[in-house]
């Protein structure tokens, strides 16, 4: 019988990044897979459309842990990922990018004896503030092959100590996704259902806990958007915990569905993609945003002041900004002037990223 794989999901960005890994290896047909899924992203906007919308099938298991303090939460999905794998062990454990689920799944995974790949190594923002960069250095601490989606990532491994025959440059599945959903996303024409022209707006996109979380500098954010947006109209699908810090602290009439800063609830990845290729600038904390601004050639500010994917601020269009009015002002400015660098294709960013991955783990299993 196949060996059967688990691949792990919990939070958004994870979603685009599992799909086309499970594509490929279900293509190559030589190990089965279990879909795994945390529960650390439990609302319908930010789990089932991302699901039905990039044809991800009902995960086989659900852990249902919800949301909670960076460790009660971490410690939930790391007890009942560990349940699951003493009741019904699976030959390897695929953990994806950098949230809270992948660090807790590959502790769970490896404690038992079982082997983890993952997805997105290597990648350093150098920051230990961020809850992500630790998610990064503990995962790829402990897993056994690790799949990197750029050159840095290659160093940060080499600089840990990580063995050479652990790691594997295979570049960004993420861009899989993107490359197989533009065409679809095009035709949605989101822009003229919210009467905007092409190239006509700006996209928004912030949930970071820097920018977030203290009322402050959201209230500042928040003011300088509205700013911005009267000389080019700026969208916003709001992330919840955005929502949750902006009602919290009292701003939560800065958020208004119309005028010069539209907000909206989260929207599907088809929905934003097809925002993201047409808009004008992207304004962002995320880090696959900057990815995917690259491989479109969109100006992406970068609202922090670090990024863990330097190649998109080397050879691509991300440009970091911190979260300073001055300096977002001015970049906005040299991004509607056009003064903005043009990006270079990044080598392995070709949308066969998830076919290098699928082979790579096969070979590991040795099937
Ligand atoms: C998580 C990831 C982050 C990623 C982001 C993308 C970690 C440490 N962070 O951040 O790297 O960029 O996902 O979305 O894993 N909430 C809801 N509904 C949900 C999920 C969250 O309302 O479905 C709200 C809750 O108020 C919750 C807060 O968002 O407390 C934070 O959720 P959490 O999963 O802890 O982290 P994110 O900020 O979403």
């Amino acid at each position: 019988m196949n060996p059967t794989v688990d691949l792990i999901a919990g939070a958004r960005p994870n979603f685009m990044k599992l799909a086309p890994v499970l594509g490929a290896l279900r293509a190559d047909g030589r190990v089965g897979v279990r879909i795994v899924h945390t529960g650390q992203h439990y609302d319908p906007g930010m789990n089932e459309v991302f699901f039905s919308g990039l044809g991800i099938p009902k995960p086989d298991v659900h852990l249902d842990v919800g949301s909670g303090p960076q460790g009660a939460q971490t410690a939930r999905i790391l007890e009942r990922y560990e349940a699951l794998l003493m009741e019904d062990r699976p030959a390897a454990a695929v953990v994806f990018g950098d949230v809270n689920s992948t660090v807790a799944c590959a502790l769970a995974a490896v404690k038992l004896g079982v082997p983890v790949a993952h997805v997105e190594a290597g990648l350093r923002s150098f920051d230990r503030t961020m809850p992500e960069e630790i998610n990064r250095l503990l995962t790829d601490a402990v897993a056994d092959l690790l799949l990197v989606s750029e050159p840095s990532g290659l160093a940060n491994l080499r600089r840990e100590g990580v063995a050479d025959e652990k790691v594997r440059l295979v570049g960004n599945v993420m861009i899989d996704t993107l490359v197989a959903e533009l065409g679809r996303a095009r035709e949605l024409r989101m822009c003229d259902n919210l009467s905007l022209a092409p190239r006509g707006y700006g996209l928004v996109t912030m949930h970071r806990p820097s920018n977030v979380d203290d009322p402050e500098v959201l209230g500042r954010l928040l003011r300088l958007f509205l700013e911005l947006g009267s000389d080019l109209p700026l969208v916003f699908p709001v992330h919840p915990r955005t929502r949750a810090a902006a009602e919290k602290a009292g701003l939560q009439w800065l958020l208004g569905d119309g005028g010069p800063m539209r907000c909206m609830q989260p929207i599907s990845y088809r929905e934003n993609l097809s925002l993201m290729a047409s808009a004008r600038v992207v304004l962002t904390d995320s880090g696959g945003i900057q990815e995917e601004t690259t491989f479109l050639g969109i100006p992406c500010l970068t609202m922090r002041d670090n990024t863990e994917r330097p190649i998109t601020v080397e050879r691509g269009t991300s440009r970091l900004v911190g979260h300073d009015p001055e300096r977002i002002r001015a970049a906005f400015a040299e991004a509607l002037a056009g003064r903005w660098r043009e990006a270079e294709p990044i080598p392995l960013w070709d949308g066969h990223a998830a076919e290098r991955v699928a082979a790579a783990v096969v070979e590991w299993l040795g099937v």
